[in-house]
């Protein structure tokens, strides 16, 4: 069976720690680009020379030219810029929508069979970008972010009760930001849900710090943002696609009616597989949550009226 081909454009932290684990699940060939000279090609045959000793084979190429890209499957998109001192939060969404708007437009030339799969931040914005500019189905665009969201929620439950992480499931939706809306009534240790287990004001610490998840690490690393989560999150949703294994994740996806939610990407579960995002799941939230989800969504309409989205 021929090989499946994943591309992964940005071979930074988030990008070549996604090309390592892609490898060592032997989930594909890979190729890394990245606007850098040599950088991606230099990672991409560290990779390769790994395999002998990790087990895994294939093909791992790294490329400054997008026509390295014709005929992936999928492509993970995460070129962009970290804001830096003296950057407002307008001028980043301005200056990673001008990359992610570039890379996108190459995607479209060079794998236009392809689906995007997106995490360059500010994440929900980036991916209705990248959907306006590629003009590919929505389902074939989605975003990286409440697998991540939902992995850091479980881990902490986890650590609160000195239990497995493998038992612990969680969803986190809305945006990919501080209105993200972690939902501790769907949220269960081997079925038990978690309310039972932790009681309110706990729970509500524990998804205080699923909210500032991010930031959590940027203030530990002080020079970047966090990347082996991600990664991980990343592949389990690529996984998911390549195998089709309609596995039900917290994605960012397009919406226009489930929800009360009209024509944006936000946070919401689904079902992810070999069509991409095949169906938006809708969980009967109640008002809390569902105001939740409204807030979160109404911050995000208001950015992206913001965002020039030069389609
Ligand atoms: N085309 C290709 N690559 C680009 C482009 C471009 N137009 N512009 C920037 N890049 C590359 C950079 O050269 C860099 O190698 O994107 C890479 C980004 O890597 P890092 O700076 O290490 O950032 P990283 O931590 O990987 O985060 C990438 O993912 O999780 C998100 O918030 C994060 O938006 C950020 C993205």
């Amino acid at each position: 069976m021929k090989r499946k081909k994943v591309s992964v454009i940005g071979a930074g932290n988030v990008g070549a720690t996604t090309a390592l684990y892609l490898a060592e699940d032997n989930l594909c060939d890979v190729v890394l680009v990245d606007i850098l000279e040599g950088m991606p090609q230099g990672k991409a045959l560290d990779i390769a020379e790994a395999g002998p000793i990790r087990g895994y084979k294939g093909s791992f190429t790294g490329s400054n030219d997008y026509s390295a890209i014709a005929g992936s499957d999928l492509i993970v998109v995460t070129a962009g810029l970290a804001r830096k001192p003296g950057m407002t939060r307008e001028d980043l969404l301005n200056k990673n929508a001008e990359i992610v708007s570039g890379v996108t437009r190459e995607i479209v030339k060079h794998a236009p069979g392809s689906m995007i799969l997106v995490v360059s931040n500010p994440l929900d914005l980036m991916t209705y970008l990248t959907w306006k500019v590629s003009g590919f189905p929505s389902e074939r665009v989605f975003g990286q972010a409440g697998v991540l969201d939902s992995i850091r929620f479980r881990t902490f439950i986890a650590m609160e009760l000195g239990v497995s992480v493998s038992d612990v499931q969680g969803l986190v939706l809305g945006g990919h930001g501080d209105s993200m809306v972690p939902l501790p009534r769907f949220t269960t240790v081997s079925g038990v849900p978690v309310t039972e287990l932790i009681p309110p004001d706990k729970l509500a610490a524990l998804m205080q710090r699923t909210r500032d998840g991010g930031a959590e690490i940027v203030k530990l690393l002080k020079t970047g943002s966090a990347y082996y989560a991600p990664a991980a999150s990343t592949v389990q949703m690529v996984d998911a696609v390549l195998n089709d294994h309609k596995r039900v994740i917290a994605a960012s996806v397009y919406v226009n009616g489930p929800y009360g939610l009209k024509d944006m990407y936000i946070g919401l579960p689904v079902i992810l597989g070999a069509r991409g995002v095949e169906k938006i799941v809708e969980l009967p939230l109640n008002a809390e949550e569902s105001s939740g989800l409204m807030k979160s969504a109404g911050i995000y309409k208001e950015t992206l009226a913001e965002l020039k989205v030069n389609a």
